[in-house]
C-alpha cells in the first residue's frame, strides 16, 4: 500500500517503455485499396480527406508505395466500368480486382493481397446478395461467392475476405475454392459485422449504396454481442482462418470477446466513418490527427486484434518503428 507502493515509479519517462503491454507494429496494419476502373488518374474521395480512388495501372506503384513504409498487407475493393443485377463483373477474369491482383503480383511478388469477396459494388442494387423483389437472397447468392473467391485466387489473390454476411459464405467459398486447387487461400471472414452507420463514407468511395431499403436483413443488430459469438463460431466451422469484427472503435467490447472465446486470429476493421470523423475534427484544428490516430489503433490492438484494416495505414507506418 501507499506510501511503499507507488505506481508513478512506473511511469518516469525513461522506464516507461519497459511497461508497456501493447505494442503497435507495421505488420498489423491492413491498407485498403480502392481500385477504380473508370478513372485514369487518383480522385479524391470527397467523404473520406487524404484517401484516394487509384487506377489499375497506379496499382502496383502505390503498393509499391506502402510497402517502402514497411505495410505488408492490402485489402482490394473494385469499382467496376459495368454493374448488372447479378454482379458479373465480381466473377470476370478480365475484371477490375483481377487485373489489379495480376498488376500487383508482377511487381510485388511479396505483398500479402486480400480481396473482399461482396456484390454490392458490382450489382445495379448495391445490395450484398442476389435480389428478388426487396427481398436479399441467401442461398442462390453462394454460388457466385464461389466463384468471385475462385476468380481472384486465380488472378493472385492469398487471402479472400466475405464481407456480404450471407450466411453459409466460408462453407461454400471454401468449398469452391478447394475444388479448384487452392486450398491454400486463407479466407478472412467478415463474421460479426453491424449494420453500422459508420460505412457511409465507404459507400461514397466504392460506389456501392444501394438503391432499396437497409442492410439491416443480413448485416447485426448494433445492440447484440452473444450473437457475435455465434457468428464467430459458426464461420471457424465453415473453415475461416481469420475472424474480423465490424467495425472497431464502437465494438471493442465485441473484438475483446471474441478474441477471448475463440483465441484465433482476429482482425478488427477501423470504418470509413471512423477515418472521416478523425480527418474532419484534424482539418478544424480540434485534434491532433498523429497521436490520435495512434491513440485509436492502440487501442484496438489492446482489445484483442491481431490485424487491423485502417485507412490510416501509411500515415501511422511512417512514426512507427
Ligand atoms: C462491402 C463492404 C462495406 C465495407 C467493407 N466492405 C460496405 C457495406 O457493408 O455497406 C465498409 C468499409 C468501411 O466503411 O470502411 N460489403
Amino acid at each position: 500500500m501507499f506510501p511503499k507502493v507507488r505506481m508513478r515509479r512506473l511511469r518516469r519517462e525513461k522506464l516507461r517503455d519497459l511497461f508497456r503491454e501493447t505494442k503497435l507494429c507495421k505488420e498489423d496494419l491492413i491498407m485498403p485499396i480502392f481500385v477504380d476502373e473508370n478513372i485514369s488518374s487518383p480522385k479524391e474521395i470527397p467523404s473520406m480527406p487524404d484517401y484516394y480512388r487509384i487506377p489499375i495501372k497506379m496499382t502496383a506503384d502505390e503498393v509499391g508505395k506502402a510497402m517502402e513504409l514497411g505495410i505488408k498487407a492490402f485489402i482490394l475493393f473494385g469499382i467496376p466500368s459495368h454493374k448488372d443485377d447479378l454482379g458479373s463483373s465480381a466473377y470476370d477474369d478480365n475484371g477490375v480486382i483481377q487485373k489489379a491482383l495480376r498488376e500487383i503480383k508482377r511487381n510485388h511478388e511479396d505483398a500479402v493481397l486480400i480481396t473482399d469477396v461482396c456484390l454490392c459494388e458490382y450489382t445495379t442494387h448495391g445490395h450484398c446478395g442476389i435480389v428478388k423483389g426487396y427481398e436479399i437472397l441467401n442461398d442462390a447468392t453462394l454460388p457466385i461467392l464461389g466463384k468471385i473467391a475462385v476468380s481472384h485466387a486465380k488472378a493472385g489473390a492469398d487471402i479472400v475476405a466475405p464481407s456480404g454476411m450471407m450466411d453459409g459464405m466460408v462453407k461454400a467459398i471454401r468449398d469452391s475454392l478447394d475444388e479448384n486447387g487452392f486450398e491454400n487461400v486463407l479466407i478472412m471472414s467478415y463474421a460479426a459485422k453491424y449494420a453500422s452507420s459508420f460505412y457511409s463514407p465507404f459507400r461514397d468511395a466504392a460506389e456501392s449504396g444501394y438503391k432499396f431499403g437497409d442492410r439491416k436483413s443480413y448485416q447485426m443488430d448494433i445492440h447484440n454481442s452473444d450473437e457475435a459469438l455465434r457468428e464467430v463460431e459458426l464461420d471457424l466451422k465453415e473453415g475461416a482462418d481469420i475472424v474480423m469484427v465490424k467495425p472497431a472503435l464502437c465494438y471493442l467490447d465485441v473484438l475483446r470477446r471474441v478474441k477471448e472465446t475463440f483465441r484465433v486470429p482476429t482482425a478488427a476493421y477501423n470504418v470509413s466513418g471512423e477515418y472521416s470523423m478523425v480527418k474532419a475534427a484534424s482539418k478544424m484544428g480540434w485534434l491532433n490527427e498523429r497521436d490520435v490516430i495512434y491513440e485509436i489503433l492502440v487501442s484496438i490492438k489492446r482489445a484483442g486484434a491481431d490485424l487491423i484494416i485502417t485507412y490510416h495505414a501509411k500515415e501511422v507506418a511512417e512514426h512507427l518503428q
